[in-house]
This record gives C-alpha cells, sequence and structure tokens, in this order.
C-alpha cells in the first residue's frame, strides 16, 4: 500500500493538556475599573498568582489589591519599571486607550504575554507597531472581547458559515444609547483617544466582522459627532473636559463586495438607531439591539428565507449563558494558549481591521470625504 493510503489510518496523536503545576505569574497593569473584573477572575483561578500591579496614580495600585485581599503583591509606578522588575508569564493590560499601545509593546519586547483590554489602541499606526512587536516576541497577545466567549455571537457566526444567508453583501450595524455618557478617563482625548466607537463601537464591529470573517476594510467614509457630551445640558460638569466623538455614522467597503452601514451613539434623541442586520442572497439575519449597547444580543434573532417557495421567518433562541461568565472565558482561553500552546482567542491579525475602520472613520470625518484605508506590511 502506498504511503499516502496508510497515511489515512495513521492515528492523530491528541495532544494532552500537561498540568506542571506551576502557578503563572501574572501582572495587572493599569488598576482602575476593569482591572476589577480581571482580578475577580484570575483570583478563581487555582494555577494562577498575581504578583504585581501598575498604576501610574501613586497608591492606587497598593490600595486596590487591599481591596482584593492581595497583600503581598508588588506595587510599582508605572508599566515600565514594574516589567523591569519582574519575571512575568502574563500581563493584563488595563489602561486607558491612550496607554494601550505603550504597555504592550514593552511587555511584548520583555517576552511576557499579554491580554489587552479592547479596543486594541486608538489608531491604525499603533496597531501596526503592537502587531510588530508581538510578531518579533513570538508571545501570544490577545484582545479582550468577551463577547466573542458568547454562545449567541458563536450562533451568528456558525449562521454566516452554514451559508443560510448565501453571499453576504450588506451588514447594517451599531446601536448606542439615548443617554449614556460614561465620565473618568472615557471622555478625554488625552486618555481614550476615541469615545462611544471604543467604548462600544469596536464590540458591535467585533461581532459582524467576525461572523464574516474579517474582510478586510478598504475605504470609508465617517461622520463623528459630539453635540451631547459638549452640552452643559446634557453631560454636567463633564461637558467641559469632553473632547471625543459621541457619536459616529459611517460607509465602510469592505473586501468581498460587503458594505457595512455604522452607527454608535453615548447620547441621542432615541432609544436606538436599529437592529444588526446582515443581508445575504439566500437570507437575512435581524440580531435584535440592547437598550444599553455592550456587544451582545438584545433579544431571539430572526432568519428570514425561503422555503419551499415561501418567505418564512425562523426565531432562533437565545442560548444559555456560559458558566463562569463571558469575562471569565475570555482570561481563561487566552491563559489556556499561553499554558498549552494555541493561537490567541482573539486575535490582533483580526482586531487591525477593527482599529483600521475606526481610524479611518476618524479621520474621513475630519477631511469630510471618503478615504482609502491603508494598511501597511506587518
Ligand atoms: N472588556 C470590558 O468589558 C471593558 C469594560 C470597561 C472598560 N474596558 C476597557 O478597559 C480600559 C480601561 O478602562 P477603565 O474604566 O478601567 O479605566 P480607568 O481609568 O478606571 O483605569 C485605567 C488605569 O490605568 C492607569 N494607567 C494608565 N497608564 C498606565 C501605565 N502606563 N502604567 C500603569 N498604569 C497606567 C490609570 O492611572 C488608571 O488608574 C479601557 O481601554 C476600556 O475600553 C473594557
Amino acid at each position: 500500500m502506498s504511503d499516502t493510503v496508510l497515511s489515512q489510518f495513521k492515528q492523530t496523536v491528541k495532544e494532552e493538556k500537561k498540568e506542571t503545576g506551576r502557578k503563572l505569574k501574572v501582572g495587572i497593569i493599569g488598576t482602575g475599573w476593569i482591572a476589577e473584573s480581571h482580578v475577580e477572575c484570575y483570583k478563581q483561578m487555582p494555577d494562577v498568582e498575581i504578583v504585581a500591579g501598575a498604576d501610574l496614580i501613586p497608591g492606587k495600585a497598593e490600595r486596590f489589591f487591599k481591596r482584593y485581599g492581595l497583600e503581598n503583591v508588588r506595587c510599582y509606578p508605572s508599566h515600565k519599571e514594574m516589567l523591569d522588575a519582574e519575571e512575568l508569564d502574563a500581563v493584563s493590560v488595563c489602561t486607558y486607550n491612550r496607554q494601550h499601545a505603550a504597555p504592550t509593546i514593552y511587555a511584548l519586547e520583555k517576552g511576557v504575554n499579554v491580554l489587552l483590554e479592547k479596543p486594541m489602541c486608538v489608531t491604525t499606526e499603533e496597531a501596526v507597531e503592537i502587531m510588530r512587536a508581538e510578531k518579533k516576541s513570538g508571545k501570544i497577545l490577545s484582545i479582550g472581547f468577551q463577547p466573542r466567549m458568547d454562545n449567541n455571537m458563536k450562533m451568528i457566526k456558525k449562521i454566516v458559515d452554514s451559508g443560510e444567508l448565501g453571499k453576504v453583501y450588506y451588514i447594517q450595524t451599531g446601536g448606542g444609547r439615548r443617554r449614556g455618557i460614561p465620565g473618568s478617563t472615557f471622555i478625554e482625548d488625552r486618555t481614550a483617544g476615541i469615545g462611544a466607537m471604543g467604548d462600544i463601537g469596536c464590540y458591535s464591529l467585533d461581532m459582524v466582522l467576525n461572523a464574516v470573517g474579517y474582510p478586510k476594510p478598504l475605504t470609508a467614509s465617517g461622520y463623528i459627532s459630539n453635540y451631547f457630551g459638549t452640552s452643559p445640558l446634557y453631560n454636567g460638569a463633564d461637558s467641559k473636559r469632553f473632547d471625543v466623538e459621541d457619536f459616529a455614522a459611517a460607509f465602510v467597503r469592505l473586501e468581498g463586495d460587503i458594505v457595512l452601514d455604522f452607527r454608535i451613539s453615548w447620547a441621542m434623541h432615541l432609544d436606538t438607531p436599529g437592529d444588526t442586520v446582515i443581508l445575504g442572497t439566500r437570507g437575512a439575519l435581524r440580531i435584535p439591539s440592547t437598550e444599553c449597547w455592550n456587544g451582545s444580543v438584545g433579544g431571539p434573532m430572526i432568519l428570514y428565507h425561503d422555503l419551499a417557495g415561501e418567505r418564512v421567518e425562523t426565531e432562533i433562541p437565545l442560548c444559555p449563558p456560559v458558566p463562569h461568565g463571558l469575562f471569565y472565558n475570555k482570561i481563561r482561553s487566552f491563559l489556556d494558549v499561553v499554558k498549552f500552546g494555541g493561537k490567541a482567542p482573539v486575535p490582533t491579525s483580526q482586531i487591525l481591521y477593527n482599529q483600521a475602520i475606526i481610524d479611518a472613520i476618524v479621520k474621513s470625518a475630519k477631511l469630510g470625504h471618503e478615504i482609502e484605508i491603508e494598511i501597511p506590511e506587518i
């Protein structure tokens, strides 16, 4: 028998997940609001030891870990000091958007695996620099989009991949709130860099782009505004320091003859700018929006298709929640790859396109016309 025939019967050796018993040494960069969710999840994992943390605000990291009963965590005044002093397996980068690139690049240069909070960063240029550092380091870098762990999100992708929709040619996505402008570090260019798009828009982009295989974005015609954020009537004292967008809309062309109609809002005189809709040549999917858009599915999805020559609608019931919750699973899936090998659960090769769309919307809005999206080689 030829080797080709014999190889059909070769037993595939399934890689065993080998526990070494050694705890993963983890550090937290930025001990603000979202770092709480990271620490709460890490604390539930017996194979993790949080050994270090850093925050630019003096005493903040110390107070943070004390609150969690983690008094032996070594605290540092910035990511740099921490990464210079510690031998870590992984870090959670929980800093505001403008401080996503520098700590991530520095950690990768130090040979540390990184779980970077969403959005990936602020600009395409930063995303490219991050990916170059990732490539050079050979380390794992995953972006913190926990809705990816949601079975409803997986269902959207399953439906698209099944061919039920045929060839997808149009996507409408986004969402928003009638009133829901955050405060803190989210509303200043100095710290956030991008507003509603970095906070919630990146989630809706990820939901649909992941479903259709993250096609390359080609052009964008974008609009951004901040009428509500800068108004004392709607945003009180925060209106004085508000200088990011609270609303964005765009028409984006994607590779493969797909157009993306996108809008996102922190505040407007409307409950929602619409459900997410994916139109294909054989069917369409309606994904209900949520009140406070956070990247989740707002109710049972409807598949519109033809059956035996009749137009029918199939309701897709909501999937049950995942055990331990989405956030835990986002961290666990990252750590499992760090321990046992494999690919980043939410890879930069995809999120680069998410970032490039946001960046192009900002640039196009400033220029007042459609622009080509250029992404440098990594
Ligand atoms: N995945 C989610 O569900 C989710 C939810 C909320 C926020 N986020 C993301 O998390 C990030 C942080 O949001 P937040 O609300 O926790 O912000 P925050 O302002 O409460 O906390 C950020 C902290 O990082 C510190 N910091 C900044 N640069 C630093 C550096 N170089 N070294 C050490 N510390 C540094 C700041 O001093 C601050 O304490 C944002 O990018 C946001 O988009 C994700």
